[in-house]
């Protein structure tokens, strides 16, 4: 850990092959070099995003390899979770900052618990407008909706604006939205921009007005599906065979779907039967967003770009890693105002455990004991 008076901040590169991210881009480590801190950076850890060494050394980080960033690191940020093995290397005591997949991977929680690290998951985060500057599953999901309608579009064998040319007129595209939180808002605005006409479906009744302000079409399956916090509840059958019904009209019209939808803590819902990609003309698109909780539609596989009836049904992985540079920026911004929460005057960790955010995020740690964790 660090010798000197002031923290010292630790970035090492990521390790899994889907991941390009990392978890603190130049600009932030400036930024929190000018404040007073150490920034150690493992040498190669931007590159994936865009970011090379030397704007890290030029920033004021000094570059080491992950081991001896592991030394004098006071706080690790990260991205990709830690699996077990690799929390099992970091320093006793330490403090931990990033996706930690509290749900998926319990375990290393259990290790961060016995190696006594202090631990802040991002997935934890209050959802409310104080913490919105700090809120990474919203910047990574609105990074998701803005790349799906590209890879869509990217896919399609047709121009989707209208065009109006010496060769005649070509009508708009039609994208249909699944899943109207984050990611499916920023799918919409995207959408739009490009000139498609677009129509969108979720299962909560608020979501009506966010989606017709972006000038889109909203289908509700009159289910009144919110649950706490703002997310929906998984479905029933009844409600479920309900939703394919009213659905079916949208998803065989659309050139592009979509689908985002999402339920915390449980797999994605089946909301894409194989008989409704068997609707869709040949030469349409699904990207299914939602394909890292298990994917919305029934047919297709995560990871895969698979063709369905003349349907390409594209499920990519971890996708604000298809967009690494700016996934990056947004997602070390968040972090460090979740780290000037736990920074005092002087620069020195401090921890007020009265304060929401602080005590909503910490997994492990004096604030997950006070929530009753
Ligand atoms: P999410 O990523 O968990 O889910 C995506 C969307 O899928 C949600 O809109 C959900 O209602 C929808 N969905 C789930 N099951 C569905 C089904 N069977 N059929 C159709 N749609 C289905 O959601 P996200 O983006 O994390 O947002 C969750 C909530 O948090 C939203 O209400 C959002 O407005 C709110 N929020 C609030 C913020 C704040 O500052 N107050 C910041 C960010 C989000």
């Amino acid at each position: 850990m660090s010798q000197s008076s002031q923290p010292c901040v630790g970035v090492l590169s990521e390790t899994t092959e889907l991941e390009k991210r990392v978890a603190l881009a130049p600009e932030t480590a400036r930024a929190l070099a000018d404040a007073g801190l150490a920034v150690a950076v493992a040498r190669g850890a931007g590159a994936a995003a865009g970011f090379a060494d030397e704007l890290y050394a030029e920033a004021g980080a000094s570059l080491s390899d992950n081991d001896a960033v592991l030394q004098q690191a006071d706080i690790v940020l990260c991205v990709a979770p830690f699996p077990p093995d690799a929390a099992e290397r970091l320093t006793d005591n330490c403090v931990v900052a990033g996706f930690l997949d509290p749900h998926g991977q319990p375990q290393t929680a259990e290790v961060f618990k016995r190696k006594g690290i202090t631990s802040f998951a991002l997935e934890l985060l209050p959802r409310t407008t104080r913490a919105q500057a700090m809120d990474a599953l919203s910047s990574q999901r609105s990074v998701i909706g803005y790349v799906s309608v590209l890879m869509g579009a990217g896919r399609l064998p047709r121009f989707i604006p209208m065009l109006t040319t010496p060769a005649g007129t070509i009508r708009p595209a039609s994208v249909f939205v699944i899943g109207t939180g984050v990611a499916g808002l920023q799918a919409i605005a995207t959408a739009k921009r490009l000139g498609a006409i677009v129509t969108a479906t979720d299962v909560r009744a608020v979501a009506k007005e966010q989606v017709e302000s972006l000038g889109a079409r909203f289908v509700f399956p009159d289910i009144q599906a919110d649950d706490e916090g703002g997310y929906a509840r998984e479905l029933t059958d009844d409600e479920k065979q309900k939703q394919r019904e009213l659905l079916a009209k949208s998803v065989a019209g659309a050139d592009i779907v979509v689908t985002t939808a999402l339920i915390p803590g449980r797999p994605a819902p089946k909301i894409i039967s194989a008989d409704m990609v068997r609707s869709m003309k040949p030469g349409s698109v699904i990207v299914d967003a939602a394909a890292d909780g298990g994917g919305n539609c029934e047919l297709g596989t995560p990871g895969a770009t698979e063709t369905h009836h003349g349907v390409t049904v594209h499920a990519p992985l971890n996708v604000p890693s298809h967009l690494p540079t700016h996934s990056s920026v947004m997602y070390s911004r968040n972090l460090h105002n979740l780290l000037k929460l736990m920074l005092d005057d002087d620069g020195n960790l401090s921890f007020d455990w009265e304060d929401d955010i602080l005590r909503g995020a910490c997994l492990t740690g004096e604030g997950a004991n006070r929530r009753g964790a």
